[in-house]
């Protein structure tokens, strides 16, 4: 385990209230996290302290300080003090610039502050896939080779520290989910890795570093295009919602109607395979069928 720390630096910071706010999923939970916070609100003296006071207390693992400088001098200083100079690794994603929740009747975004908003990073599980496609580039950079990349953006749980790993990161960070849940996740976060290990007979997390790395690529152009996967529609599940007619026929390819029993039919001349239907479902009623076909 190592400890990353937030932003050092020497000018004054003086926060904003509130200064978070969140897009929640139906269950409450949040699912993208905007703040506009600034750095770190401890003085460079104060935050030095509890690195020395880190480091004593536990002399073997790693510490991964974060400066930022307003000039040279200062960039130098901090980094100076941090005993960091020059890189060895990299680390990403940081938070997205966004805007969220504009009010319809103050016309104020959120967070507001006193009838005004701004522009602020945007984190959480809603950013993992742009946070993905970042670490697989990275991975993927030849010069990058034997660097250790760090990686972090909207990891919640073991199988989303995973993906992250086997896109190329060696080490994983989580901020957004920590503040949500405690420190505690990272107990289950351990855990399940440590499950996925055993179950694969890997001997370390080294050993998974990467292996996703070689089926992904940053163009369509290489994927094979002459396999049409239709879906199957699972009978004993179906509610006879008609979502998944609503959907092909209004943002897909018109593949799907109902019977009068409510339940889907498929026109197979029709029907790309592009199964969208199966992400609408919420009844999870359709899968990917048995049936391909080979286009000319
Ligand atoms: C409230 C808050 C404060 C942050 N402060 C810093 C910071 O001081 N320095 C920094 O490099 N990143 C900072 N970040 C960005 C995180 O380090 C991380 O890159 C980003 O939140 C994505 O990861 P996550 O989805 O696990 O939160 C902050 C993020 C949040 C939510």
């Amino acid at each position: 385990m190592r400890a990353a720390f937030k932003t050092v630096c020497s000018f004054e910071i003086h926060e904003a209230s509130p200064r978070f706010s969140a897009i929640m999923g139906s269950d409450g939970g949040i699912i993208g996290f905007k703040n506009i916070e600034q750095l770190s609100d401890h003085s460079v003296a104060e935050n030095i302290a509890i690195f020395r006071r880190l480091k004593q207390n536990y002399p073997t693992k790693l510490i991964l300080a974060s400066i930022m400088g307003q000039n040279d001098a200062e960039w130098e200083e901090l980094a100076r003090l941090c005993e960091k100079n020059g890189a060895d690794g990299i680390a990403a994603i940081n938070t997205i610039k966004s805007v969220i929740g504009v009010n319809p009747h103050t016309y104020v975004s959120e967070p507001a502050v006193r009838g005004r908003s701004a522009v602020g990073g945007y984190s959480g599980n809603a950013v993992k896939p742009i946070a993905l496609r970042f670490i697989a580039e990275l991975g993927q950079n030849p010069a990058l080779r034997g660097m250790h990349l760090s990686a972090m953006g909207g990891i919640e749980t073991w199988r989303d520290a995973l993906e992250f790993i086997l896109l190329g990161a060696c080490s994983v960070q989580v901020t957004t989910a920590v503040m949500q849940y405690g420190y505690r996740i990272i107990d289950d976060l351990k855990t399940g890795l440590n499950l996925y290990l055993a179950e694969k007979g890997f001997n370390s997390i080294q050993e998974a570093v990467g292996l996703a790395l070689d089926a992904i690529s940053d163009t369509t152009d290489v994927l094979e295009r002459d396999t049409v996967i239709f879906p199957r529609f699972l009978r004993e599940k179906c509610i006879g919602c008609g979502r998944c007619a609503i959907s092909c026929g209004d943002g897909g390819h018109q593949a799907i109607k109902l019977d009068e029993n409510r339940r889907p039919k498929l026109n197979g001349q029709k029907c790309v395979g592009c199964h969208l239907c199966i992400l609408v479902c919420l009844q999870r009623a359709i899968t990917p069928g048995i049936k391909r076909i080979q286009r000319k």
